[in-house]
């Protein structure tokens, strides 16, 4: 078809993506989060779904408009994330964990609004659920697609996750460079194969690294 830049080379695949950050509430009107804007997730539920996959987006509190034709499950927290996902793993062939998930919440929500008093404020925080590394013990025939936010030793911790989680292939990112990443329009990325294989993507628009990991994962021939 003229102007299509891709085949349907996902047509059939069911392929779920989590975007954004979590917000993990602290009080009534208080709440931590992170820098995620959630474009490479949207930029990789928007690719696969222009190749022909059934998409589920599973997304944090982001200012994005969802790609047309993405099945959108708006989540807060991790542990909302968690539930998302969890309930419909058994459904996919393909999950991709692009979202930052907060790895600490606090140990309790306060009620109403914390008033403040004199003398500095201690907070307790409990882990969130690891929600990749469930997926990674849990997982029967889903390919797993983990992320890696790294600000150093990017080749290192990548490895250390892939292995770590169980997952079948991490999309590294350089957060501690403000030229990509977390809020900038382009990405470069790096992909560590479980057979031990690596792939470079170099600095490109979102949309396009989406394209070139999709790509890549077809390529190797991980995802049939
Ligand atoms: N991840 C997840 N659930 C969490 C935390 C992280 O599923 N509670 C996923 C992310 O979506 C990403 C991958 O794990 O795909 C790696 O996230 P990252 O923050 O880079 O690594 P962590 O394992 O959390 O380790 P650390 O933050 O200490 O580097
Ligand atoms: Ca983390």
């Amino acid at each position: 078809i003229i102007g299509q830049r891709y085949l349907q080379d996902y047509a059939g695949r069911r392929l779920l993506v989590t975007a954004g950050p979590t917000i993990e509430r602290l009080d009534a009107v208080r709440y931590m989060t992170n820098h995620s804007t959630g474009r490479m997730g949207y930029a990789l539920a928007e690719a696969a779904a222009s190749r022909g996959a059934d998409v589920t987006l599973v997304s944090g509190p982001v200012q994005l408009t969802p790609p047309k034709g993405v099945r959108v499950v708006n989540v807060e927290s991790a542990e909302d994330m968690f539930e998302a996902v969890k309930s419909r793993m058994d459904s996919q062939d393909i999950i991709i964990k692009a979202a930052a998930v907060a790895d600490y919440t606090p140990e309790s929500r306060l009620e109403g609004k914390l008033k403040k008093q004199e003398g500095n404020l201690e907070l307790s925080f409990k882990r969130t659920t690891d929600i990749l590394n469930y997926l990674g013990e849990h997982k029967t025939h889903q390919y797993l697609v983990g992320f890696a936010a790294e600000t150093e030793q990017i080749e290192k911790y990548a490895k250390d996750k892939l292995k770590k989680k169980n997952a079948d292939v991490i999309v590294a990112n350089n957060v501690g460079d403000t030229s990509i990443g977390f809020k900038s329009a382009d990405n470069a990325v790096q992909l560590f194969f479980k057979d031990g294989s690596t792939r470079v993507i170099e600095k490109m628009p979102k949309l396009d690294v989406a394209h070139e990991i999709l790509t890549a994962l077809k390529k190797d021939d991980h995802v049939r």
